[in-house]
């Protein structure tokens, strides 16, 4: 498969200390890549590194499945820990500035403000914008040169919850019209509703998992105290043969799809079982990550 971003034992050292330590990215046409990691686990660097922003001492890079990165670059985006904006200037004089690297008309220019939602702030100065204004002005920033990914550092780092959910949407909207995201964040609850595939950063390591198995992973559990837990057990099997469960001092959990609690507990009523409590049990995303990265 040819995938837009593709790193192989990808490795930075600044001095004794390995930033990122052969990491292989695999970030496929239409992903939105969540990569999540603590401070200093790597993320920027490896941003920086894909951007072209920094040298790698080892490993190696493909863009669009291709070696050359020059060309592969120029169909980038990105926002790199916060962008250097004049603050003294509207949302259009700053985008007409960044502009320059990509020449831009004015319509275009207003036309991706409108995108980001930030069309009508007129002759508003950028240094009296909320967190979440200037994060979309940096997202529009990165749009500009209508590249095919966006490539942005904690773009959600700061914003309150509405700012986070803005620029959630707006991400997911952007993906919705072709455009494929590596979206860094050192909380995983930002990006875990949105996220189609996760890389966890840890010391410099780079663990990938699907948006699909980690919800597998993260599946929930139905809880089922009763009576009897052999004769529940029983009932069980003989309605919901598909069922996981075990069975644990008269305690039934459930951890297949089979969880519709109503329904179960009418099968269990309907055999004589006599059900004291049921409850669903998550496995949050986050506990599931501290288990993974055992700490
Ligand atoms: N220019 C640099 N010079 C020296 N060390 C650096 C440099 N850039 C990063 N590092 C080190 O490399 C490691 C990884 O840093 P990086 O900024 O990539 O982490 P991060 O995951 O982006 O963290 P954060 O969540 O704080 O942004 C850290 O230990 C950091 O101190
Ligand atoms: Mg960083």
């Amino acid at each position: 498969m040819d995938y837009v971003i593709e790193t192989r034992a990808l490795t930075k050292k600044y001095g004794e200390k390995i930033a990122v330590n052969q990491m292989c990215a695999h970030v496929k046409k239409g992903d939105i890549y969540g990569l999540i990691g603590k401070n200093g686990a790597g993320k920027t660097t490896l941003m920086k590194l894909i951007l072209g922003l920094a040298v790698p001492n080892a490993g190696e890079i493909s863009l669009f499945g291709s070696s050359d990165l020059n060309a592969g670059r120029k169909k980038i985006g990105s926002l790199i820990e916060a962008p250097a904006l004049f603050k003294n200037e509207s949302a259009f004089e700053n985008m007409k500035r960044f502009a320059y690297l990509s020449p831009t008309t004015d319509d275009e220019i207003k036309r991706l403000l409108d995108f980001v939602g930030i069309g009508n702030t007129g002759n508003k100065k950028v240094g009296s914008f909320s967190l979440g204004m200037k994060q979309r002005l940096g997202i529009a920033i990165a749009l500009l040169g209508s590249p095919e990914l966006l490539v942005l550092d904690e773009p959600i780092n700061g914003l309150d919850p509405a700012g986070i959910k803005e620029v959630r949407d707006l991400i997911v909207d952007l993906n919705r019209k072709g455009i494929t995201f590596m979206i860094s964040s050192h909380i995983l609850d930002e990006l875990g509703k949105i996220a189609t595939t996760f890389g966890i950063a840890n010391d410099g390591v780079l663990e990938e998992i699907s948006a699909e198995d980690l919800r597998n992973n993260c599946r929930s559990a139905l809880k089922i105290a009763v009576d009897n837990g052999a004769k529940a057990s029983a009932t069980i099997t003989a309605n919901f043969p598909d069922a996981e469960f075990t069975v644990n001092d008269n305690v039934i959990e459930i951890t297949s799809e089979v969880n519709d609690a109503s329904v179960i507990n009418k099968a269990l009523v309907k055999s004589g079982v006599a059900v004291y409590e049921i409850t669903n049990e998550k496995v949050e995303f986050e506990d599931y990550f501290i288990a993974r990265l055992g700490k």
